[in-house]
């Protein structure tokens, strides 16, 4: 490998920006790439259509440009084997396999291995059709948790409060509103506690423990409304403290990785623990092979060490003897979503005042693109990211919501209360 390394990041996302933003500022980078990427991108990178379901285009295009390592953002092109085909044809790719992907891509694959490798979660029955689902229903009780087995894009999870509501998921389910993502599901009991995310880079072996944060689903203030993919996250999460992250790192994540290795599928790149702090200690919710969007974010503006030794540590070498350092500060994002997001919303509307946000602040940017002459518009549900460092919580959450006030994009909205247990908790 020569002195500078080019890269392409997949994804167009504000998980994406904020990773080539940090790529973008390492000395060993030679040329960025960004495919498809988006608006905020196109800056700092050269984006190119490429279609990353294509893996053999994806090849083409890494052997044309001489790619050293290809950072892959999102969650399907990992369960669809893109990392296995990349590595196949000698390129290095940030991200684990098609099999260990299934941690993410199969609820049903991640419930047994933590059953396999005593792993604290939540009791579970795994079905492949409803009758044994409802018969196994007739045994449990209200709250209870449904979940589609495959990738639903986050919709997949009915949280019912009664069992009439989770014998309707049981059969929506196996009717297929989810596809393919359904042909198999989980029942599970329901947890109580407070959530956090909580981040470790695997080399298959080792995992460094990166950050924690908080994410804010729901689409309205206080948690109101339907799921989204995040509005919002901060970290780090004092709610996981280091005794916690040292049970988490014991219980939950190297017992994971070991099992991942003696099935022979070792685990490597990020691996995303969703976390439930529940009173006997934590337990898995769910993981995601990859980094959470808007999480990624907050982590990226916090990471002060050079990311690019660390995405290849964990795609090819050790993360053993790796360390990685962190500003003190704490970080704070808040996603700026288009009007009617997630349900239907218009395109193309033009975002002004771009230029008018603090430089101390960054504004990632997930469903935009960049015109020649430089104008902003929103492509996407979820559009921009307005993220911001402070002392603490409550000083990134002013700040960040000054970014937000500086930029004129009446067709947007976002939540006005981004951290909120983390500033309840400082001001204790
Ligand atoms: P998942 O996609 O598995 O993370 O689920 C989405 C959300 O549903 C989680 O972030 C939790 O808020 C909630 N959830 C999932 N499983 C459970 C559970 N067993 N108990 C309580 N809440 C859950
Ligand atoms: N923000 C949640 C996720 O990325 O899954």
């Amino acid at each position: 490998m020569s002195d500078k390394r080019n890269i392409l990041v997949l994804g167009s996302g504000g998980r994406e920006h904020a990773l080539a933003w940090k790529i973008a500022q390492s000395p060993l980078l030679g040329t960025l790439y960004c495919a498809p990427g988006n608006g905020g991108m196109a800056a700092l990178a050269e984006n190119v259509a490429l279609d990353m379901a294509d893996h053999e285009a994806v090849i083409s295009f890494c052997r044309a440009k001489a790619i050293d390592l290809v950072v892959i953002g999102p969650e399907a092109p990992l369960v669809a084997g893109l990392a296995d085909d990349l590595n196949g044809a000698n390129i290095a790719a940030f991200g684990p396999g098609k099999i260990a992907a299934q941690l993410e891509g199969s609820k049903g694959y991640t419930k047994d291995l933590c059953s396999e490798a005593d792993i604290p979660t939540a009791a579970y029955g795994r079905f492949d059709n409803a009758c044994d689902a409802l018969a196994y229903l007739d045994t449990q009780s209200a709250p209870i948790v449904v979940k589609a087995d495959g990738l639903a894009a986050g919709k997949g999870v009915i949280i019912a409060e009664d069992m009439q509501t989770a014998r309707d998921a049981v059969e929506d389910i196996f009717d297929g509103v989810f596809g393919e993502a359904g042909a198999e599901l989980v029942v599970e009991e329901f947890m109580t506690g407070e959530e956090a995310s909580f981040f470790v880079l695997c080399d298959g072996e080792n995992a460094l423990p990166m950050a924690t944060a908080q994410d804010h689903k729901r689409v309205g203030d206080s948690d109101t409304g339907p799921n989204t993919g995040g509005m919002g996250a901060y970290s780090p999460a004092s709610i996981m403290t280091p005794a916690l992250i040292d049970e988490t790192m014991k219980t939950i994540i190297k017992p994971t990785l070991a099992a991942m290795a003696r099935r022979g599928a070792p685990y490597r790149g990020v691996l995303y623990a969703g976390l439930m702090l529940t009173p006997e200690g934590p337990k898995l919710v769910e993981y995601n092979a990859r980094f959470g969007d808007p999480e990624c974010q907050v982590l990226m503006l916090r990471l002060k060490s050079d990311i690019v030794p660390a995405l290849e540590a964990a795609a090819t070498g050790s993360v053993a003897n790796m360390t990685l350092d962190w500003h003190d500060d704490a970080a704070m994002t808040v996603v700026m979503a288009a009007q009617g997001y997630p349900g239907s919303y218009d395109k193309g509307t033009v975002i002004n005042g771009l230029d008018k946000v603090d430089a101390e602040t960054m504004v990632f940017h997930a469903g935009t693109a960049r015109a020649e002459d430089g104008t902003i518009t929103a492509t996407g549900g979820r559009v921009l990211n307005v993220t911001a460092r402070g002392k603490t919580v409550a000083q990134a959450q002013a700040s960040a919501y000054a970014g937000v006030n500086a930029i004129d994009w009446p067709q947007g909205f976002c939540r006005h209360d981004i951290g909120y247990r983390e500033i309840a908790r400082e001001q204790r």
